[in-house]
């Protein structure tokens, strides 16, 4: 089989090479790819949302599965004009993927189907929102609609605060028109744990827990980033809370979709807070997670392409979905100063360690091949992920493994899966 994967970063990298173990991959493509994608696939220099021209390309490769990864050009109606033009494509149509696109949406959506999760107002209006945040409980959180690089939440710890962030959100529009409404959301305590799952528009498989560490700096401080880290399976994602969550929150998830006219195939994200009342949903993405994905797909025993085509064809049920009884942690090679100012162009070295070492990976997220040496160019440069019998000798195996690689201004957190210890 002829495969197209859209997008290019580590998320993608780590598809690539999952999709590069099954028997039943011939040839694989990457647009735009990156420079540890290239390893595996041929890589095409085009946007993830040039869709004519991507379109264009799969017809004259004969690709016969395509799959999108990246949250833009799906909540943006990708599926819908791949599919329209005959290509057999994995992931959501845009009616499905609104669940990520519109933060307001899913808010209502969960309040209309009884699925737990923070008490909210919506606003279309900056005046309203201002009024009504005098009246709240603080600390308070705001939530720009629509997509915006994961960086439109603001946790508000004062009154001066949570005005300001309405102006930056509603009129500076920082975050463009995904500021157009705004959703302002009580403050939940607990822990986070991002599950993934596998959804074909009735049945939903859940595959194993992770959990991310979204600051920039060792103890949770500094600024939110993409994801610097992440290991899985959480320890704190018992079985109890397992359970509760099929019944209460993925199902529930996957019926109300079709219920309102908006099947979900593809990869349902549910970012989940464990509280005290409860597990409650604090996000969905209508993709894959980055840096989840580094941590998930590297344990996951199935062939991929069966899983993908399962979801396309409704046969989910079908697939016995299944994880090593391991554990991986992933850590994030960035550049210094990322996510605000960072230089990049550096060279890399050290990347062929990882060549035929077994539960040892590299996956590329902001890389770039330059005069035959591969440089970085991103503020996220690099995954190393590491599995091992159990988190903590994974957590070491990983930290080793990210010894083995130097660049000028290589950062990375000391800390990911340091919750481990409190087990
Ligand atoms: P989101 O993009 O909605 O997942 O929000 C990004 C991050 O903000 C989450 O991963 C949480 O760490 C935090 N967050 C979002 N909503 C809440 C909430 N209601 N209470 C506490 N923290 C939140
Ligand atoms: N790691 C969080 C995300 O992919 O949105």
């Amino acid at each position: 089989m002829r495969v197209l994967v859209v997008g290019g970063g580590g998320r993608e990298h780590t598809i690539i090479w999952k999709l590069a173990q099954s028997s039943r991959v011939d040839k694989l493509f990457c647009a735009p790819g990156n420079a540890g994608i290239a390893k595996y696939a041929e890589c095409v220099d085009i946007g993830v949302m040039e869709w004519d021209r991507l379109i264009h390309f799969a017809k004259e490769k004969q690709v016969e599965l395509v799959v999108v990864a990246p949250d833009d050009p799906l909540v943006a109606g990708a599926v819908d004009a791949f599919e329209a033009a005959g290509l057999r494509t994995f992931g959501p149509r845009k009616e499905a993927a609104i669940l990520e696109g519109s933060k307001a949406f899913s808010k209502d959506f969960m309040k209309k189907y009884h699925i737990p999760t923070a008490a909210y107002e919506n606003f279309d209006n900056a005046e309203e929102a201002l009024a009504y945040i005098k009246t709240a409980k603080l600390p308070i959180v705001l939530k720009a609609d629509g997509l915006a690089l994961g960086k439109g939440v603001l946790i508000c710890n004062t009154l001066e605060e949570a005005e300001a962030g309405v102006k930056t959100i509603m009129l500076d529009k920082q975050f463009g028109s995904a500021g157009n409404r705004l959703v302002v959301e009580e403050f939940l305590l607990g822990r986070e744990v991002s599950v993934l799952s596998f959804v074909d528009g009735k049945t939903i498989k859940i595959m194993s827990s992770a959990q991310d560490h979204k600051r920039a700096k060792d103890n949770d401080e500094g600024l939110n980033t993409g994801g610097m880290g992440t290991f899985s399976p959480s320890p704190f994602y018992t079985e109890e809370i397992d359970t509760y969550c099929k019944e209460h929150i993925y199902q529930p998830t996957v019926d109300a979709m079709r219920a309102e006219g908006r099947e979900f195939k593809g990869v349902i994200f549910f970012g989940l807070m464990l509280t005290e009342e409860g597990p409650k949903v604090l996000e969905y993405n209508a993709r894959f997670g980055d840096p989840e994905t580094q941590v998930v797909l590297p344990r996951m025993k199935n062939d991929i392409v069966d899983v993908f085509e399962a979801c396309i064809d409704g046969t989910l049920d079908h697939i016995d979905l299944q994880f090593e009884d391991n554990a991986a942690v992933c850590v994030v090679l960035a550049s210094d100063g990322y996510p605000e100012h960072y230089e990049k162009g550096f060279p890399i070295d050290g990347l062929d360690a990882f060549d035929a070492k077994d539960g040892y990976y590299v996956f590329h997220a902001g890389t770039k091949l330059s005069g035959g040496e591969i440089v970085t160019n991103g503020g996220r440069v690099l995954g190393v992920t590491a599995k091992g019998e159990d988190l903590k000798r994974a957590r070491a195996n990983a930290y080793a493994a990210t010894e083995w690689i130097s660049f000028e201004n290589k950062y990375m957190r000391h800390d990911i899966g340091k919750a481990i210890d409190e087990v």
